[in-house]
């Protein structure tokens, strides 16, 4: 982390999980074991039917609440799909895009990723754009290059200005869901190449403000290594940001000078 040029934030994925009813007992546990100064912007990204609970129930402890999935068209004939105005709407701040769960079960491409997150700050929400290697990629040595022009194709068309908004979250498809977390040397090292990608497209001074999270199997216990990277700038959290305590340790865990 480095607290004088970016945000530090903690983003929750609940995925498919939990109920719109859950989540006020969730916030009220969640609130119990936060700590009372606040070192992060803490995000939880929810179906999209969840958002406005979210909205109501985790104002008190100040989340940001988080769409997961957004479609790239602005409105129309579109059935079952969800608009960057409509989570405007209803409060979301952030939304998750590409993540490797939407770019495998439904073939999203990295050109879609860049549509969306488009769609997304054309609505002043935050895209927290998904980047990662598969395992086979990393046992060929590929890893830099590809993570590399995932980085560049979705921040295509994006303007200095709207980067500012825009958060990149890490997540080697190996470690998402499978508790075989990155190291911190390996985390560390792709998200400096990240920085390293978009300060070659926008300069060193953007570059330097943009927050870039860690994510698979970030638990209560591995948090704080990670989130000693210098270029680590948060989490991206699945499994453990459905545990109240756990989610609240991993905050803590960025409570580190
Ligand atoms: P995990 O998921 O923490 O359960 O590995 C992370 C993610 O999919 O964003």
């Amino acid at each position: 982390m480095n607290r004088k040029y970016r945000k530090t934030i903690i983003a929750g994925n609940w995925k498919m999980n939990m109920l719109a009813s859950e989540i006020k007992p969730f916030v009220e546990q969640l609130k119990e074991n936060l700590p009372k100064t606040k070192t992060c912007e803490i995000v939880l990204c929810t179906p999209a039917v969840m958002i406005p609970a979210m909205v109501k129930y985790g104002k008190e402890c100040k989340i940001a609440a988080g769409g997961e999935d957004v479609s790239k068209f602005e409105k129309g004939a579109y059935t079952g799909e969800i608009s960057a105005a409509q989570l405007a709407d209803v409060g979301a701040k952030y939304c998750i895009v590409g993540h490797s769960e939407r770019r495998e079960y439904h073939g999203e491409s990295d050109m879609l990723v860049n549509e969306k997150a488009k769609a997304l700050l054309a609505k002043g929400i935050s895209p927290i754009i998904c980047v990662g290697e598969s395992l086979a990629q990393r046992e060929m040595d590929l890893t830099m290059e590809y993570v590399a022009y995932q980085v560049k194709t979705a921040l295509s068309g994006i303007d200095a200005t709207q980067l500012r908004r825009c958060v990149i979250a890490y997540e080697p498809i190996w470690a998402i869901g499978t508790g075989k977390t990155a190291t911190a040397e390996q985390a560390q090292e792709v998200c400096e190449g990240i920085r390293a990608v978009i300060r070659k497209i926008y300069g060193a001074r953007p570059a330097r403000a943009v927050s870039i999270l860690y994510g698979g199997s970030m638990n209560a216990k591995n948090a704080e290594e990670l989130l000693a990277q210098p270029d680590i700038d948060g989490g991206l959290i699945g499994g453990a940001s459905l545990k109240p305590v756990d989610f609240s340790v991993i905050v803590k865990a960025t409570d580190q000078d």
